[in-house]
């Protein structure tokens, strides 16, 4: 298949988890009329197992560096224009220095904790770093500070749909340009 180039902007998908990532990234890909991955998907395909269960065998730092890895690979590759990533990748530091150097677009979905904790536990995945409302409750109001870090924030709640949701990440990038 030949490579798509980018021409445009990359824009990375961040959030707590529970916030829609993967799925507003596919509805903006669709909107947009270019290639949106999720960089769990994509390191499950390399590695044949996914997020949770490279961090429950191997542990989270090694889960880390694949995820490191593989968000260089995939910015550098740079046939998707749209990456979700991973809930905490926007919080290591080196992370966000990649995607600075690339100039890429960060924009967060925030969601209100009782959503995203209601999401967590009725979702089929399992979040090993999210067990227990306490972890995931703490996780997330460490991690707040850190998502503000990003350069536009689009707020999410229970009755919007992904589509309108991928609309307003749309009219932020518009915005932002
Ligand atoms: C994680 C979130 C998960 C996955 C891994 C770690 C986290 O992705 O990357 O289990 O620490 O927030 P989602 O945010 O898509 O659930």
């Amino acid at each position: 298949m030949p490579q798509q180039a980018v021409t445009t902007q990359q824009i990375i998908i961040i959030g707590f988890m529970g916030t829609g990532k993967t799925t507003v990234a596919h509805e903006l890909g669709r909107e947009l009329n270019c290639l949106a991955v999720d960089l769990d998907e994509l390191i499950e395909r390399r590695e044949h197992r996914s997020a949770s269960e490279i961090i429950e065998q191997d542990g989270e730092g090694e889960f880390r560096r694949i995820e490191s890895h593989l968000l260089y690979e995939t910015l550098e590759a740079a046939r998707a224009r749209i990456i979700a990533v991973g809930g905490s990748a926007w919080t290591i530091a080196v992370n966000r220095q990649l995607i600075a150097e690339r100039r890429a677009l960060s924009v967060w979905l925030d969601a209100d904790f009782e959503l995203c904790w209601k999401r967590i536990v009725s979702g089929i995945e399992t979040r090993p770093l999210a067990r227990s409302r306490e972890m995931a409750a703490r996780l997330y109001n460490e991690r707040r500070p850190v998502y503000e870090l990003a350069d536009t924030r689009v707020t999410v709640s229970e009755e919007d749909s992904a589509a309108e949701i991928a609309r307003r990440v749309s009219n932020e990038i518009l915005r932002q340009q």
